[in-house]
């Protein structure tokens, strides 16, 4: 079904963003027929070109990043068709009277998609007030980094504030447009099954775990400011905790969601300086395409960064008190994988003999790759033998359950979707991200204060020896990263 017709501009057009995840998705839409014929795409950014350049550069990162063998010509060519271009100048004034003549009169719907530096918000938001541009009806897109910290943050907000309504405003974490992470709500409030087990009494633990494989590639000098409690743990990983531990919200609907998602920020405890252990990657010594480690990787030998966090918080309140909830993500790890994990904890009382074996449920939602479920069920151990346990894996692989053909959407195209449509459901509030930030801030103070310096872990493995101990202590394992 096609959404609305709509205008949107895309600033930083020219972008890695814009050309390895926007301008793509939005081809893939076109193809599935949801962009209607007389919607267009608007690039602003500062490279001289004209609409044609702005077009190869288009067809150019769909063949790169498009995901598809080869695009059907003729369904390009339409595409392209409804792309335009403006040389535009965030600060100045060149450009603007160009962009103001393309959205004159107007009546669809209308999307800015900033897609700069955050530092460029106020004057790109100035300057389209100035313009006559994005009226209380307009969509303003925004990325992370939303902020360095609560305040930046706070500071970003009121910028916005000053020109947008907060009903306007569509805050990106592109988390929450995985379909899987889309499916820990339908798991949770679609089955009577899991939610009277979800909670204290009966969960002895959940760990969260996103690890990937890449290091930080040609990103470090981004990467190296902000390490990964900012880049992972502040809007993926809690948008992850938030999500597998909320109350069910009233409705689906933004605020109702965004509420609950509110109150488990809020809840979270601070964490202990014991409680997190970072960590940043060493080179693998066996590796044959020589990566470098994380300090020759961002050109510093002293960096102080970490590229690996593993913590433990607590989240006080009456559903989750005495139930840790342990995070972790990580560069250069043994596989990518992220997946949420639920220790269910063991039956009250066993009625078998001692050394039949006690074991416990483990419930684990895999958000990718081989996205799926598995639910670990004892059962007898087969044969003569008498009464002994086992765990077998009641195992659900989304595409073997679902079938290969099911329509496979990257984040970004469903959540620019959902700007058209002008649903912010998995959108952040601006109240979330400075709630998150007011958790991660004395956390980041602490160690600057301290000076703290992560442990080395080499690459390829899964972290630093000291995460695994932080869970021994508790006499826990962490789940195995490779598949
Ligand atoms: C981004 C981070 O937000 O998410 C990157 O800045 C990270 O450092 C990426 O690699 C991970 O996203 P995905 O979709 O590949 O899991």
């Amino acid at each position: 079904i096609p959404v609305d017709p709509f205008d949107l501009v895309i600033f930083g057009g020219t972008g890695d963003l814009a050309r390895r995840k926007i301008l793509p998705g939005l081809f893939r839409r076109f193809i599935a027929g949801q962009m209607p014929a007389n919607a267009r795409i608007i690039g602003a950014a500062r490279s001289d070109m004209d609409s044609a350049g702005f077009r190869a550069m288009v067809a150019e990162a769909i063949a790169e990043f498009g995901g598809m063998e080869s695009p059907p010509q003729a369904k390009l060519d339409a595409f392209l068709k409804q792309i335009h271009y403006v040389a535009i100048d965030a600060r100045g004034e060149a450009g603007w009277a160009e962009l103001q003549e393309l959205m004159k009169g107007t009546d669809k719907i209308e999307a800015y998609y900033f897609s700069v530096a955050p530092a460029l918000f106020g004057d790109l938001a100035e300057r389209l007030q100035q313009w006559g541009m994005a009226d209380k009806q307009a969509r303003i897109v925004v990325e992370k980094p939303f902020g360095r910290d609560l305040e930046t943050a706070q500071a970003l907000n009121a910028t916005l504030a000053t020109y947008f309504d907060e009903r306007q405003i569509y805050r990106i974490d592109h988390y929450l447009g995985k379909e899987t992470v889309q499916n820990l709500m339908a798991v949770r409030f679609g089955n009577m099954l899991f939610e009277p087990l979800w909670n204290a009494q009966y969960v002895d633990h959940i760990q969260i775990t996103v690890a990937e494989t890449v290091g930080v590639g040609g990103r470090g000098e981004y990467y190296d400011k902000s390490g990964a409690m900012r880049d992972m743990v502040q809007n993926h990983l809690m948008q992850l905790l938030c999500l597998i531990a909320m109350e069910p919200p009233a409705r689906f609907d933004p605020n109702a969601v965004r509420d609950e998602k509110l109150k488990v920020i809020r809840a979270l405890d601070p964490v202990l300086p014991h409680h997190i252990i970072r960590g940043q990657y060493d080179a693998d010594h066996d590796d044959a395409e020589g990566h470098p480690n994380y300090r020759d990787a961002v050109g510093d030998p002293r960096s102080k960064t970490e590229s690996f966090i593993a913590l433990k918080t607590q989240i006080s309140n009456w559903r989750w008190s005495g139930t840790p909830f342990y995070l972790r993500t990580g560069k250069r790890m043994s596989a990518r994988s992220s997946e949420i994990t639920v220790v269910f904890k063991e039956t009250p009382h066993s009625i078998f003999a001692e050394d039949a074996g006690q074991h416990r449920n483990v419930l684990s939602i895999r958000l990718q790759p081989n996205e799926g479920i598995t639910l670990g069920v004892t059962i007898k151990e087969p044969g003569p033998g008498g009464m002994r346990l086992i765990d077998v894996p009641l195992d659900m692989t989304f595409s073997e359950a679902l079938g290969e053909d099911a329509e496979q959407v990257d984040a970004y195209e469903r959540l620019i979707m959902d700007v058209i449509r002008g649903n912010q459901t998995l959108f952040m509030r601006g109240d979330e991200v400075e709630a998150a930030w007011a958790w991660t801030d004395p956390i980041i103070q602490g160690w600057e204060a301290r000076g703290d310096v992560p442990k080395f872990y080499d690459s390829g493995s899964d972290g630093t020896t000291e995460a695994f101990e932080m869970m021994r202590r508790d006499g826990r394992e962490w789940r195995k990263v490779a598949p």
